[in-house]
């Protein structure tokens, strides 16, 4: 989809890919596209960004503008039902990251706001059953939606400190984007959860979780171990360890992960260095403070 997207900019535009990285660099609006997407995560099927891998500097880069917007969106659960489990788990918990990130960013809004609960919804109901047997097409149905539905929340507010930590393990690592998300996503709301205590004690209800009679912060805690539950179940590795990501890395990991500017920006919990450095080396050690609950 992001390829589909760059060619039909390129076609009226002119000139390489590499001309348009960045943000609004792209002059006229591209040919026609339709997209029709086979995996339900990444929610590309509504957004105005490609990424693609510089093979010179071994880094992703995007283009980002309204130009790459698709003219239109079909949603075929027949398209998915061939995906692998593993692929499935981590598909779907990036798109789930998409909508929390999304949620909780200092862009959210109203509007934003339905999407992301929508789509956190749709997704912790349907990724164990799509995850447990990839034929069950109701399940596959409920996770296009919430992954296209997880792409327009993203597309309103963007993502978060998730998505920067994991630029990196991609990068350094070659770790798929969708499980170096997954592995952080419970470690960084651990982290986040003081930044907007009220929104993420309210995502517990929504990840199925009972929580009345409980505090802000116990209603938080159960959202982080909801997030790690849902990891467990689709067979997510439970920390950097289990990734072969070694320690001596993670100063240089943290480093890059703030340079990813706009996902740091929008994050509830504004992080320094030693901010960084410390989640990383929580996900390295498998340790979360909601533990304590
Ligand atoms: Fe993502």
């Amino acid at each position: 989809m992001d390829v589909a997207k760059a060619i039909a900019i390129l076609l009226t535009n002119g000139g390489k890919a590499k001309d348009y990285i960045g943000l609004d660099k792209i002059k006229k609006k591209g040919v026609p596209k339709i997209m029709v997407p086979t995996s339900s995560g990444t929610g590309a099927e509504v957004t105005f960004t490609a990424v693609f891998l510089d093979e010179e500097t071994g880094s992703k880069a995007g283009m980002n503008g309204d130009p790459l917007y698709p003219d239109a969106a079909i949603l075929d659960p027949n398209l998915t039902l061939s995906l692998p489990a593993h692929v499935t788990a981590y598909t779907g918990i990036d798109a789930l990251t998409h909508a929390l990130e999304a949620y909780t960013s200092t862009q959210a809004h109203a509007i934003s706001e339905i999407y992301s609960l929508e789509a956190i919804k749709l997704i912790s109901q349907h990724l164990p059953k799509a995850f447990a047997n990839g034929d069950d097409i109701e399940a596959r149905s409920g996770m296009l939606m919430g992954s296209l539905l997880g792409g327009k929340a993203l597309a309103t507010a963007g993502v978060g400190l998730v998505h920067a930590m994991a630029y990196p393990m991609g990068g350094m690592f070659g770790i798929p984007h969708g499980l170096a998300n997954a592995v952080l996503l419970p470690y960084v709301i651990d982290f986040n959860m003081i930044g907007s205590m009220k929104k993420y004690a309210a995502l517990a209800n929504v990840l199925g979780e009972e929580t009345h009679g409980l505090t802000l912060r116990e209603a938080s805690y159960l959202t982080v171990v909801a997030l790690w539950n849902l990891n467990n179940d689709v067979a997510i590795p439970s920390n950097l360890e289990e990734l072969d990501i070694t320690q001596d890395k993670i100063h240089e990991m943290a480093e890059i992960a703030l340079t990813v500017t706009r996902p740091v920006e929008n994050n509830p919990r504004k992080p320094s260095l030693e901010d960084v450095i410390h989640v990383y080396t929580q996900a390295y050690n498998g340790t979360l403070s909601a533990f304590s609950l």
